[in-house]
């Protein structure tokens, strides 16, 4: 796991109740580490049935906070008012698993250990993910006491589907580790980004262009840069679409909306990105398609070596778009953000394309180097703008292009 803007620093209680699901919140410790967060495990009684403190504080690299009462390091923290100091300039609280009975205690304020001391203590989000066995999850009490937490402002993640340790299946599941990590940046995001509250869209990916039910045309965009750009803009805090033809794994929270051809991707854009805060076009669109699909598979013939196939021009999605937000501008993306991948002329044709698709940004990439442009993790890009200038930036991941790129998002939108 590589480090994450978003998490560097945060400092984030994790608390552990007694499931047999904590082994997944071991990895959840070990993952948030990793991203750069101070992780402060406090374990209730019960959880140490399961597993020891030791192994918390293996993977997190500090102390586990365990005993209300202690004021030392053996389990406590070295003051007389441990849930204070450990509530005191917490980012986030998280339990994980929280079982039944916890729930239960944090719906009706009981505290009676260290853990639902500190939830009475903290003033910051709080993030509750249960974990129970059978059909506990469904009784009436559990869900009321989710209910009242819910109206209180404590944000749910929800249980899956699945097999439990007693072999029943049922809805109780804790999420792995993915999902937990999203629903962390997600709260995060909302919390501390910059594009909190603002709505977004991006596409990624190259577009297909059928040639008949078996085949399409495309090129050679893997969607890696489109991806990030949604990941950095969802930990901006923002309501993120992703309009895309690729198949990598989507960021937690981020709504998906999958496409083929470059038709499919028009009408696409023109229905999300109405009245959206912004729209970055990362995707490769194709700029012809076949003339004519085949409605059944083209065939080899006999008497001919070769296949001759007629191409027509595809819409340009950004000139639509910006014939949307012209004819009325609170009808289209209020930001809007191209990309110019060139293999020669770089800064020539972005230019040109800046003030031909009337773009408020567009970031150059020249795809004739190695280390930047399509499939690759590294790019190297330019951002023009017709106030700003250019910015020419180093070779970087794709998910700093990303990151920096939303900050310039977040600075046009006033953010
Ligand atoms: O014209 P060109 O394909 O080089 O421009 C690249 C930019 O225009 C990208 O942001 C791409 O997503 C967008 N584009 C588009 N519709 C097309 C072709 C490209 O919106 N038909």
């Amino acid at each position: 796991m590589a480090a994450v803007t978003l998490l560097k620093g945060r400092r984030v209680v994790l608390g552990v109740t007694g499931s047999i699901a904590v082994y997944k919140s071991v990895d959840l410790a070990s993952k948030l580490t990793q991203a750069g967060a101070l992780v402060d495990v406090v374990m209730t009684e019960a959880a140490r049935q399961f597993i020891t403190p030791l192994t918390f504080q293996a993977v997190t690299g500090r102390p586990v906070y365990t005993d209300l009462w202690a004021a030392d390091s053996t389990g406590g923290l070295p003051t007389h008012i441990a849930h204070v100091g450990l509530g005191e300039g917490a980012d986030l609280l998280l339990i994980a698993p929280a079982t039944a009975h916890t729930l239960a205690k944090l719906a009706h304020g009981l505290a009676d250990d260290l853990l639902t001391v500190t939830a009475l203590a903290v003033r910051c989000p709080v993030l509750v993910a249960p974990a129970m066995d059978g059909g506990m999850y469904a009784h009436p009490a559990v869900q009321a006491n989710l209910k009242l937490l819910i109206e209180r402002g404590i944000e749910l993640i929800p249980p899956e589907h699945g097999r439990f340790a007693s072999g029943l299946e049922g809805v109780g599941r804790l999420p792995e580790t993915p999902a937990l990590m999203g629903a962390v940046r997600q709260v995060l995001g909302q919390r501390f980004g910059g594009l909190a509250g603002r709505r977004v869209v991006v596409t990624a990916g190259g577009t297909q262009e059928p040639l008949d039910p078996v085949r399409y045309i495309t090129n050679r965009s893997s969607g890696k840069q489109g991806y990030a750009i949604a990941q950095a803009a969802q930990d901006a805090g923002a309501h993120v679409t992703l309009i895309t033809t690729a198949a990598l794994s989507s960021p937690f929270g981020v709504e998906v909306v999958p496409v083929g051809s470059a038709d499919e991707m028009l009408r696409a854009v023109l229905t999300y990105s109405r009245g959206a805060d912004a729209l970055v076009m990362a995707a490769a669109v194709a700029d012809f398609r076949a003339k004519d699909v085949s409605q059944h598979k083209i065939k080899k013939k006999d008497d001919s070596d070769g296949l001759t196939l007629e191409l027509v021009r595809n819409p340009d999605i950004l000139a639509e778009v910006a014939r949307v937000r012209e004819a009325d501008p609170a009808a289209g993306p209020r930001v809007v953000v191209g990309f110019a991948a060139e293999s020669q002329d770089l800064l020539d044709n972005a230019q040109k394309k800046l003030e031909r698709k009337r773009l408020d940004l567009i970031v150059a990439n020249d795809i004739s180097a190695s280390d930047a442009g399509f499939a690759v993790e590294t790019n190297r890009v330019v951002l023009l703008s017709p106030d700003s200038g250019r910015e020419e930036l180093p070779l970087m991941g794709k998910s700093e292009v990303a990151e920096l790129l939303v900050n310039r998002l977040a600075g046009l939108l006033g953010g």
